[in-house]
């Protein structure tokens, strides 16, 4: 069945529209020249970056620090943690998609100064959400040069 010049033209729009979605961000933690430690907890908690860097398409959220996947594709994500050394409060933070640990940060010793990073690529959904979540008892310092980031971008839809 031949679709008709008006179908296929929707259809090609449709198609533009998506590959054409542009998804990038950029934040550390402290905004207006805040510095000082996020932590120790005695739960896990979300880690809110709320200076933003970059925001193209607003798809990261810098008062709750979840990132909302807009369309299905592949994403990149990195994160960087600073901190001071402790001897019972590491720099140790995982990234969660949905409710689920995908990838972990994590340096401690007792002095000094500790930094620790990973990252990854993940397909997702539609609607998934992606944050990185301190873990129970860590600690991080952040200060107005901005050691302590989140990042993601939309490498292709699928
Ligand atoms: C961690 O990063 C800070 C800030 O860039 C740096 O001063 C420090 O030397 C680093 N610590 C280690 C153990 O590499």
């Amino acid at each position: 069945k031949v679709r008709s010049l008006e179908q296929q033209y929707q259809d090609i729009t449709a198609a533009f529209s998506v590959s054409a979605k542009h998804v990038a961000f950029s934040a550390s933690v402290f905004t207006g020249g805040a510095q000082g430690y996020i932590g120790p907890f005695n739960t896990e908690t979300v880690l809110v970056f709320r200076h933003v860097a970059t925001n193209t398409g607003n798809a990261y959220n810098p008062n709750t620090g979840i990132f909302s996947a807009p369309v299905r594709g592949v994403y990149h994500f990195e994160f960087y943690l600073h901190g001071h050394g402790h001897a019972s409060h590491p720099a140790a933070a995982s990234l969660i998609k949905n409710g689920q640990l995908i990838f972990t940060a994590f340096e401690g010793q007792p002095s000094y100064s500790v930094n620790s990073s990973n990252g990854v690529i993940l397909l997702l959904e539609s609607g998934d959400v992606v944050f990185v979540r301190l873990w129970q008892n860590a600690r991080i310092y952040d200060t107005v040069n901005h050691h302590t980031t989140f990042s993601g971008h939309l490498l292709f839809p699928m």
